[in-house]
């Protein structure tokens, strides 16, 4: 058995350690109004996976960057999630009082307040990304990735309905533009800020390889998210499950089913290692996150 199926993820705890110091002492210099600052904090830094940094990291890593080219990027992305999971959060749109095992934003501090944290977040991300080694690339990457993100998250909300071309265009087609907007958005934007970071032109194999990488684990990882909620406990994964079918929502367990979602997973994390071929032993680290992504339970 492979050491990323046996011991504790130290790389992945370091990188978090690392991740928070970041967003933390960015906060602490930006001095925010105090109830704005808790609801901001309480957001950000409660117990989640850190996904999206430490894939930026990564690949800023692989690619022969240092991780303080790349904190404050990886940490914009975060922030952009953070003020996503928010808002999604709502009543308004899912209306989940369960958030990474604690009361949701808007449950905690109020709705006008979850309104106005998600907004700070959103506006900080940039305010944060302008502290990287690339700033102006990373903002561009970031802007795209948040309207593409919101873009999903409009799809999403319409479900099966909607005005005629999307209502009429096959479910799967729509599934794919759903989950690519809302989850692959932000994912690729973290693979391409890590790779941007380390230096690497826009019209290079390297920003090539970060992008195919992305874009396959990006889905991939909505996949896994979709099949969490019909087959784990809320208790278990810290968010309400078992809702999606019933909201309506276009999931992939829900439009070709469980075991053909798994194969997805599969043929996906697949196609994810494949493009890292090209780059060398360097990647091994991205390899082993590809992997904790496709089999992670929560
Ligand atoms: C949840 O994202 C929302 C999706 C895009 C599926 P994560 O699963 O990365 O949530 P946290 O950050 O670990 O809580
Ligand atoms: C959320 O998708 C995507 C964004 C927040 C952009 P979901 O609604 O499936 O995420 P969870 O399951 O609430 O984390
Ligand atoms: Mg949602
Ligand atoms: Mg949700
Ligand atoms: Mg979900």
């Amino acid at each position: 058995m492979t050491s990323m199926q046996t011991e504790p993820d130290t790389d992945a705890d370091q990188i978090r350690q690392a991740v928070d110091a970041c967003l933390e002492s960015f906060l602490d210099r930006r001095q925010l109004p105090s109830n704005l600052d808790e609801a901001v904090r309480y957001a950000l830094l409660g117990p989640g996976k850190r996904a999206r940094p430490r894939l930026a990291l990564a690949w800023c890593r692989a690619l022969g960057g240092s991780d303080d080219d790349s904190l404050p990027g990886g940490g914009a992305v975060e922030m952009i999630h953070a003020f996503s999971l928010v808002h999604d959060d709502l009543p308004a749109l899912d209306n989940d009082d369960l958030r990474r095992g604690r009361a949701t934003t808007h449950i905690r501090f109020g709705e006008a307040m979850a309104l106005l944290a998600g907004d700070a977040l959103m506006s900080l991300a940039f305010e944060i990304a302008r502290e990287c080694s690339e700033p102006d690339r990373v903002v561009r990457e970031l802007a795209t990735a948040c309207t593409e993100m919101i873009a999903g998250q409009v799809l999403d909300t319409l479900g099966g309905e909607g005005d005629r071309p999307w209502a009429q265009a096959d479910p799967l087609d729509r599934l794919r533009r759903v989950h690519r907007g809302k989850t692959g958005a932000l994912i690729r934007a973290s693979c391409r800020i890590g790779a941007i970071c380390a230096g690497v032109a826009d019209d290079s194999a390297e920003l090539r390889a970060a992008t195919d990488f992305a874009d396959a684990i990006g889905l991939m990882f909505q996949i896994v998210d979709d099949l969490l909620d019909e087959e784990q406990s809320a208790e278990h994964v810290g968010k309400a499950t078992g809702k999606d079918r019933e909201a309506g929502k276009l999931t992939y367990p829900g439009v070709v089913g469980i075991e053909p979602a798994r194969d997805e997973v599969r043929r996906l994390k697949e196609q994810a290692l494949r493009s890292l071929e090209s780059l060398g032993p360097k990647t091994e680290p991205l390899r082993e996150i590809c992997h904790t992504l496709s089999v992670r339970t929560r």
